[in-house]
């Protein structure tokens, strides 16, 4: 079958076809330049743009996949979470599109996506691989940091997840300080690469073993403490330095939690996606890692399936249409605070 998805929850506009989970086409337009000004997403503009863009960038979905919407079984679009007037236009798009060419409509949850996007394949349906539940999945963004047990696709349960900024949102913050612009996540991972990681003695967060959630106010503050009487001289003196010690720290919190839930659930195999599993470092630290909890590791089989897109989208959509046939979501509505214990079914 073949499947439109439409993805507008926050900072990009993403239209993508897939014919069951290969992707045929996947189309993403940053939005980064309007946003770095002011050093972080501003929603009305990206409202805007989204309401710009959107009908090109679906246009351009189905003719780089060589379909028309005539070939289209399934549309589907993000209900959340994400910032609620983002995702209200491609929300609202998908559906009336659906609704004018009678199609039937599938709402995705934006987290679902992200966990789900190592399954995606290529037009030739590579890679293959076949991958054991329970799969313990660490998800990280700028927008959420969660720990799930996939019991098979569709049944999840969160056992971790942080309980104030995702480690996305601290990464920006921390460039934000070093005066690095945004998103800061791939500009410290740049720096980070020439850099010392035990420049400062950063805080270990949440200690006790048996708690599996994360929190990175607390390394965000004593980071922005240890340096805030440094004058600009000395900050670009120790970029590489500051970068790297801080990364180091969100990076070794995200890996002993996850450590310490396959630990507690003994999952058959790990993945881990999320705009900051763009970050080569640590990919690097968790293939090390799974090596030694002898379990195999997934990640998104390509760099722009990290981030956000519409083809992880049209993933989640095909495999709740294989669950149940007649699948219809038109009568919902957006969500920006959707749980992913809401989609079991
Ligand atoms: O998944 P995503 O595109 O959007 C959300 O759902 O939030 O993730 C964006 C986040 C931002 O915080 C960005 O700084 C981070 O992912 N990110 C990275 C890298 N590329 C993007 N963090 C670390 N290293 C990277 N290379
Ligand atoms: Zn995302």
């Amino acid at each position: 079958m073949y499947i439109l998805a439409i993805e507008t929850s926050c900072d990009d506009t993403c239209g993508a076809v897939l014919h069951n989970d290969r992707i045929l086409s996947n189309i993403i337009s940053s939005q980064i330049n309007l946003h770095s000004v002011y050093g972080g997403v501003v929603p009305d503009i990206a409202k805007r743009a989204h309401q710009q863009r959107l009908p090109a960038i679906v246009t351009l979905a189905l003719k780089r996949s060589g379909k028309t919407l005539k070939d289209i079984n399934l549309i589907a679009a993000t209900r959340g979470p994400g910032l609620g007037i983002a995702l209200s236009i491609g929300f609202n798009f998908a559906k009336d599109l659906a609704k004018t060419n009678h199609i039937p409509f599938v709402a995705v949850n934006h987290v679902e996506g992200h966990l789900l996007s190592v399954f995606l394949k290529n037009k030739n349906g590579l890679p293959r691989f076949t991958s054991s539940f329970p799969i313990l999945g660490l998800t990280v963004s700028g927008g959420h940091t969660k720990i799930v047990l996939i019991k098979a696709i569709g049944n999840y349960q969160v056992v971790g997840e942080t309980l104030d900024d995702a480690a996305g949102e601290a990464l920006d913050k921390s460039a934000k300080l070093l005066g690095l612009g945004y998103p800061g996540g791939p500009v410290i991972e740049r720096i980070a690469t020439a850099g010392q990681t035990d420049f400062l003695k950063l805080p270990r967060p949440l200690q006790p073993r048996r708690i599996l959630n994360f929190s990175f106010s607390g390394l965000k503050t004593s980071f922005y403490y240890q340096i805030k009487d440094w004058s600009a001289t000395k900050i670009a003196s120790c970029l590489s330095d500051l970068s790297a010690t801080f990364q180091a720290s969100v990076f070794e919190h995200l890996i002993r939690k996850f450590s310490l839930s396959i630990d507690k659930y003994h999952p058959a195999s790990l993945l881990a996606s999320g705009g900051v599993l763009a970050n080569l470092t640590l990919r690097r630290q968790l293939r090390k890692f799974a090596k030694t909890k002898s379990l195999p590791i997934f990640f998104p089989p390509q760099k722009k399936l990290n981030t956000d897109n519409a083809a992880m989208i049209a993933l989640v959509a095909f495999y709740r249409f294989q669950k149940d046939k007649s699948i219809n979501d038109s009568k919902l509505d957006i969500n920006p605070r959707l749980e992913l214990f809401q989609e079991i079914q």
